[in-house]
């Protein structure tokens, strides 16, 4: 009997971890991408306590918090030029910070943010203040006292320390050590724009990973700044890059990213800066929520514009962005169309719904029928049944057999999630939509 009863036993703890999800992330953050605000795109250097509290308070007031975003990251340029000569600590610049880093965290978080902090893997920033190559375990102290809860850890002046792989992940992996080591969660954000494979190991030490050099405000002027157009080109990440030649680079790497692992980091969204039309923003912030990047606004959030405030609010695809336990969309293919190019991608979403988006990078206008054949490409028997297309953008809903039709502007997406149809009675209120 009881032999019985342990071999029960043993067989329940049995089944629990072959169905419990027993991986996550390294850390156990992160378990879908980040969502916040970053400094960078819009103020660069030109940064100070109220600049930060302001657009945290404005982020609030127009319920972005509420969607989601929750991390407020102060980036480059915070701190003084040297390390305090006796503890060694990295020291906020006193005019830009007058109250210290610790005041402005508490009042972060009695605001219902959580609080992220910039440094580097180098001698210094990218910006030229103290980085914290050699110092990893003293400044993540120093930031866990201060109640940093992220860190967005750069690549300049690494000394070298780049160029292969495991020389890279250990520089990074150092920061990663010095995190735990602190006892306090701490989301870690990898910086490194791409270089050395990041993909196929940041995981095994972060929540998420740049892939590419910065992002500019355009939406595809290119710019021999960053000239690599896919990620067949592992030279100069460079700056400048264009929000079509970050989504070519992040379409190569969606098998790389999912909550066991972590996230392809398309960079800050531009979205509000003024670079791009209101077309162009949509596609950008939609492409960044299919292939699931950290949702992270770049701008002057007091001053955006209500068609701007729509852009980051759509709760449809903020919801697919943050789909616990699903992957970024795949590129399923991409064609020559005029001067630019017209792409596929696809990817599934809880209950086996599935998001579809028609990207056209063209300068006309595309009129498309899409097959249901190319869509289900990886999961061909979803293309014998009817699906329910509900376009992201107007809401209007389609019932689709064999094909959707696509239209498309210039420089725009059309997203839809596909939900399936399945007809119950002939009152069902979806059984008289045309089918298309
Ligand atoms: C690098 C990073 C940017 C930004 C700047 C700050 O260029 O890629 O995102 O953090 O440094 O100097």
């Amino acid at each position: 009997m009881i032999s019985i009863s342990f071999l029960n036993c043993f067989f329940l703890v049995f089944l629990f971890l072959f169905f419990s999800d027993v991986h996550g992330s390294y850390n156990g953050l992160g378990l879908k991408p980040q969502m916040g605000w970053n400094s960078w795109n819009k103020y660069a250097c030109d940064i100070d306590e109220s600049i930060i509290l302001n657009n945290a308070k404005a982020i609030k007031e127009e319920g972005l918090l509420d969607l989601g975003y929750e991390y407020i990251v102060m980036d480059d340029c915070w701190s003084k030029h040297e390390r305090n000569a006796t503890t060694g600590r990295l020291e906020a610049n006193p005019d830009k910070f007058p109250n210290g880093i610790g005041s402005m965290a508490k009042k972060l978080h009695d605001m219902g943010f959580k609080f992220g902090m910039y440094s580097s893997a180098g001698k210094y920033t990218c910006a030229g203040f103290p980085g914290s190559l050699n110092h990893e375990q003293i400044d993540a102290d120093t930031f866990a006292d201060w109640g940093v809860d992220y860190l967005k850890y750069d690549n300049c002046f690494n000394e070298g320390k780049s160029g292969v792989p495991l020389i890279s992940y250990e520089r990074y992996k150092r920061m990663s050590d010095a995190l735990n080591k602190t006892g306090r969660p701490i989301f870690y954000s990898l910086c490194q724009w791409g270089e050395d494979f990041v993909w196929n190991w940041g995981n095994t030490i972060a929540n998420s990973w740049r892939i590419s050099g910065d992002i500019f405000d355009t939406f595809s002027r290119k710019d021999v700044r960053c000239p690599c157009e896919t990620i067949e080109c592992f030279a100069l990440q460079g700056d400048h890059c264009s929000v079509m030649n970050i989504i070519s680079k992040a379409s190569f790497l969606s098998s790389k990213a999912g909550m066991n692992s972590g996230w392809n980091d398309l960079d800050s969204l531009e979205v509000g800066n003024g670079g791009m039309s209101f077309e162009e923003y949509k596609t950008h912030f939609t492409m960044w929520a299919i292939l699931k990047s950290p949702l992270i606004l770049g701008n002057d959030v007091s001053s955006m514009s209500p068609m701007d405030k729509l852009i980051v609010s759509n709760k449809e695809l903020i919801s697919i962005n943050q789909d616990i336990g699903t992957n970024p969309a795949a590129l399923i293919w991409k064609k020559k169309y005029g001067d630019e190019y017209i792409e596929l991608f696809s990817g599934r979403l809880s209950n086996n719904d599935w998001v579809v988006a028609v990207l056209n990078a063209a300068s006309e206008p595309l009129k498309m029928g899409i097959h249901l054949s190319d869509i289900f490409v990886d999961a061909l028997g979803n293309a014998e049944h009817d699906w329910l297309a509900t376009d992201l953008w107007n809401n209007n809903v389609k019932l689709v057999s064999d094909r959707i039709r696509a239209n498309v502007a210039s420089h725009g997406v059309q997203v839809w999630r596909f939900q399936q149809y399945k007809v119950k009675n002939t009152n069902d209120k979806f059984f008289s939509f045309n089918k298309h």
